[in-house]
């Protein structure tokens, strides 16, 4: 398929795990990408010196690093037709020890920094194709809609951060429409990255989560990227506000 020939997108986080796989879901179907992340290195090995791909060190929880780099993108593309929110942290802890600082750092990664990256790429958004469709997907998590605190691994500020981010989805999507630009969410269940490596290596929790997933497996980056790319394309031309489930089947029961 090339559902994204002639098409520009940006895709933050876009080193590792769900969002190496999402970039290279749109490389995939003719995309240029902006790939952003953090950590600069990574996306130099990941992405080498790939003619397609724009490399942008940037942190999205800083407003002065996501303005940056969405000006260093309108320096290269003309316009952006695709933004792929996926840049998030997790981290554990109960909620009585919880430190502040901790609760701060991953509300300004998980749901303040999708808000200062659409924000900085707003006008690159409304410059993009309107013969098509224009996009902002948003990864939020199963963890937006239940608790898996089950498992053991109690994280009320990453509960909380996808629950802002789910409804940050659902309010700019009705604020961007008259653009042209649909907003959505992709919800994905346990995805095997550096992200869940270490949860996954334990039998206990691995099996825990097996038992509750229909699908009998755990989900793969492709799987979140196919979803986003639906999202993304003309496709899904009058999906807006929603969310669409990767989970094998875990929020069903
Ligand atoms: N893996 C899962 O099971 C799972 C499940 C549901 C949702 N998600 C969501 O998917 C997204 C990606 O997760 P993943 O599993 O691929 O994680 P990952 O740790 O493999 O990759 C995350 C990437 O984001 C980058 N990053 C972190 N903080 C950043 C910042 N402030 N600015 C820019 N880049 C930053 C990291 O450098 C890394 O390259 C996250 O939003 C996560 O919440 C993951």
């Amino acid at each position: 398929m090339d559902r994204f020939e002639g098409r520009y997108a940006a895709v933050t986080g876009a080193a590792s795990g769900n969002g190496r796989a999402i970039a290279e879901k749109m490389l995939a179907e003719g995309a240029r990408v902006a790939a952003l992340d953090l950590n600069g290195e990574a996306l130099a090995a990941v992405f080498g010196e790939d003619p397609r791909v724009l490399r942008v060190e940037c942190d999205v929880a800083d407003e002065r690093s996501a303005r940056s780099a969405m000006a260093e993108v309108a320096g290269v593309f003309p316009r952006l037709d695709v933004l792929v929110n996926n840049a998030g942290i997790v981290k554990f802890g109960t909620f009585e020890t919880l430190p502040l600082a901790e609760w701060d750092q991953v509300f300004a990664v998980n749901s303040t920094g999708p808000f200062l990256v659409t924000q900085a790429a707003s006008e690159l958004l409304r410059a993009g194709d309107t013969a098509h469709t224009r996009a902002v997907v948003n990864i939020t998590s199963v963890e937006a809609h239940i608790v898996i605190s089950s498992s053991g691994h109690p994280q009320i500020h990453y509960n909380a951060s996808k629950g802002a981010l789910l409804q940050l989805t659902r309010a700019l999507s009705v604020e961007l429409a008259p653009a042209g630009i649909r907003v959505n969410a992709v919800a994905p269940g346990y995805i095997r990255t550096p992200f869940t490596a270490e949860a996954l290596e334990q039998d206990e929790v691995r099996g825990f989560l097996l038992d509750r997933t229909p699908m009998g497996r755990i989900g793969e980056p492709e799987d979140v990227a196919g979803g986003v790319a639906f999202l993304a394309s003309d496709e899904a031309s009058w999906v807006t506000g929603t969310t669409l489930f990767v989970d094998g089947g875990w929020t069903v029961y």
